[in-house]
């Protein structure tokens, strides 16, 4: 098989997919696959679920889709009602879309809308982290710091100003704590009023970075800093919480555990399980009505958007998330597995931290722990540990680039939210093989 960075393992070397059922999935040639990442952190409650599948067979007997613009559904409504619900009372309205590129393309659009909307159609302007990835689309890709992803397309891209990475394992000026946090909010200010803040319309963020940083939670204190702040110069705050939300982090919303709101929401992956794609962008319910007001709708949307039988999947999905309380075990024992993991690869002088929250895991891989100096980025290192365990039939979800673009080795680990005793300790068991070969053989 060959590496390559960015798309896998190389098209041509891709075994072919015929079945999964709960966390393992199953190839043509019937090898085995523990789904030890949810794909690239997206399937919640692992494969083949028999509930969700007979949610979405049902909803096909009925009616595949209701054209959104013409009738509404009962899967439409109860999810609006089941999702506004857990995100609590500050939200008042979602728009749905297809991928988590959608949603944040549509939180960047209702930013927009909600500033034009309020008579001040000059606050057009987006503020972003380094080391972050919000989509492909060209809005999406336009607010993600991510040099690889965003190259060939440079020159096309939205003019956005980029603010330090939040990161405690890199932190800004080596600072600590709640140090860090503050300092990192007092630098977006000072690029709020460079900018000028008549100008600016949101900052946003992911609240636990993904493949970008490698499962990086914000620092103690960052996002109610953020907040305030933010709220204090008349700027949104966007949380893109499409791969770190819906459960993942054993809160609803991943910005519970800081005790922050954002102004807009994205969320995508396991919103519907990966069952059928479904994304949905989620806004403060004084935004929506002040947009409703001046302009009698939401204006962005797709063809399929709130599509009936994705909402009756998410719906089942996020029921048996509920109904099994599988928020409280990944957050009980996202803790534990991190734990665990951090004894099982503590031989390893080249793991230099394992971080996270709930079941979004990071490992980084490090040529000296002492100064956190990245390994040189042609030894393609979290790729090889992808590779081997993909070869030992687990599936992680290598990430490169951590480190100014170009160095640095992680590896993601979020397991279904439901995987068994037995399943984390085969994960465990696994991965510190790959880790192994890989630091034997190369
Ligand atoms: C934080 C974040 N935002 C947005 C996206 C884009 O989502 P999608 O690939 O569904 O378009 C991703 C995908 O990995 C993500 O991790």
């Amino acid at each position: 098989m060959t590496a390559n960075r960015s798309v896998g393992w190389g098209m041509e070397a891709l075994p072919r997919i015929v079945r999964g059922e709960g966390s393992y999935l199953y190839d043509a040639a019937g090898r085995r696959y523990l789904d030890g990442s949810g794909g690239p952190a997206a399937f919640s409650i692992g494969h083949g679920n028999r509930e969700v599948n007979a949610a979405i067979t049902a909803q096909l007997e009925q009616v595949a889709c209701g054209y959104r613009y013409l009738f509404t559904s009962e899967p439409l409504e109860e999810l609006t009602s089941l999702l506004l619900s857990l995100c609590g009372p500050a939200f008042g309205q979602i728009v749905y879309s297809g991928s988590g590129s959608e949603a944040v393309e549509s939180a960047l659009k209702v930013a927009l809308q909600y500033w034009d909307a309020r008579g001040l159609p000059k606050k057009k302007h987006f503020i972003a982290r380094e080391r972050s990835y919000h989509g492909n689309t060209l809005g999406a890709l336009s607010v993600s710091g991510f040099l690889e992803r965003r190259r060939p397309f440079e020159g096309s891209l939205l003019d956005v100003s980029f603010v330090s990475a939040a990161n405690a394992y890199r932190p800004l000026r080596g600072l600590t704590g709640a140090a860090l946090g503050e300092a990192l909010a007092d630098e977006l200010e000072a690029k709020i009023e460079a900018v000028g803040a008549e100008r600016v319309a949101a900052f946003i963020y992911e609240p636990v970075v993904g493949a970008a940083g490698g499962a990086v939670p914000a620092p103690e204190g960052y996002a109610r800093a953020v907040a305030a702040m933010c709220a204090r110069h008349g700027v949104l705050v966007i949380a893109d919480e499409v791969m770190c939300g819906s459960g993942r982090c054993g809160t609803w919303r991943a910005l519970e555990h800081d005790e922050a709101v954002p102004d807009i929401m994205a969320v995508g992956k396991g919103l519907a399980g990966g069952y059928i794609p479904l994304a949905a962008t989620i806004v403060r319910r004084e935004l929506g009505e002040r947009i409703l007001a001046a302009h009698g709708a939401i204006l962005t949307g797709h063809t399929y958007s709130g599509h009936t039988t994705a909402c009756a999947a998410a719906l089942a999905v996020q029921r048996i998330i509920r109904r099994e309380g599988l928020l409280a075990r990944v957050h009980s024992r996202g803790e534990a597995l991190r734990g665990e993991l951090r004894r099982a690869l503590a031989p390893f002088a080249e793991v230099g931290d394992v971080r996270g929250r709930g079941y979004l895991i990071g490992i980084e891989l490090v040529e000296d722990r002492a100064t956190r100096q990245p390994f040189p980025a042609e030894r393609a290192l979290s790729q090889a540990v992808g590779r081997h365990a993909f070869e030992d039939g687990l599936i992680v979800y290598p990430c490169a680039g951590n480190v100014g673009g170009v160095r640095g080795d992680t590896i993601i680990i979020a397991p279904p939210f439901n995987a068994s005793e037995g399943e984390l300790a085969e994960l465990i068991e696994k991965f510190t093989g790959a880790v192994a070969r890989t630091l034997t053989r190369s």
